[in-house]
């Protein structure tokens, strides 16, 4: 009897280094080599600027409601006072977040001039990637409708680079870390901000361009003395 619980023990404590190792590595493996996120007007923030963090879905309505105000907000006080780190952050129960993330991180990687650019197109046309524009298409047709899109919103010079930034294994985990990376910072929905790192809690697609104001004025009047 007594041997036989040593080795249930044994195997037990066996299991458990197995999965601490897994998961140890795993944990390793999660640590991507840069921040993530795409810098409007590819810039990242001087020491003493104002950092907002948007997680944002390329497909979710209320997302695309608040770029404007947040845009115009930013274009108001000058990108070297305010900056704009952008992170996808698909949501599971939205059609096609993730693909249409994951074209932003293709582009991004091809040529960060132009990931805003495709962000907005998104934006614009978003009703075609959702509900019965894609129900009865398969997943492979979707990706094609969307790799087309993206070709003819940035240019046709992209469209081989496109199209293999969908197979690249690459494009597929730098998504997943942006998911990964709002998660961890308690991101549920979208769009979410933080202002230099703390949330900003009423902010939905309600926060308009005064609502913008209202909460960086007092910021920027501070960091100017
Ligand atoms: C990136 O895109 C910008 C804006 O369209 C363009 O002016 C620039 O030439 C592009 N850069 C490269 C390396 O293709
Ligand atoms: C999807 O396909 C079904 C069966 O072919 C058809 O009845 C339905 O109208 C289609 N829906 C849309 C939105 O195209």
């Amino acid at each position: 009897m007594q041997n036989q619980n040593h080795l249930i023990l044994k195997v037990l404590y066996l299991l458990f280094c197995f999965m601490f190792f897994s998961c140890y590595i795993n944990a390793q493996l999660l640590i991507p080599a840069k921040l993530d996120g795409f810098w409007y007007h590819n810039r990242s923030p001087k020491p003493d600027s104002i950092v907002i963090e948007a997680f944002f879905d390329p497909v979710c309505p209320d997302s695309r409601d608040s770029w404007k105000p947040l845009k115009k907000a930013i274009q108001h006080y000058g990108s070297s006072s305010v900056s704009l780190v952008l992170h996808t952050f698909p949501l599971p129960y939205h059609d096609n977040a993730f693909l249409t993330s994951r074209a932003l991180h293709i582009v991004d990687k091809l040529n960060i001039s132009v990931t805003y650019h495709l962000l907005e197109a998104f934006f614009d046309q978003q009703e075609k990637f959702y509900g019965k524009a894609t129900s009865n298409l398969t997943r492979t047709a979707v990706r094609e409708k969307i790799a087309n899109f993206v070709v003819e919103t940035v240019g046709s010079s992209y469209s081989a680079a496109i199209l293999d930034g969908f197979n690249d294994v690459k494009t597929d985990q730098a998504t997943r870390i942006s998911f990964k990376y709002g998660s961890l910072r308690g991101v549920y929905g979208t769009p979410s901000f933080f202002v230099n790192g703390f949330p900003l809690t009423d902010a939905d697609s309600s926060l308009g361009y005064e609502g913008w104001l209202k909460n960086l004025d007092p910021l920027v009047k501070k960091q100017g003395n």
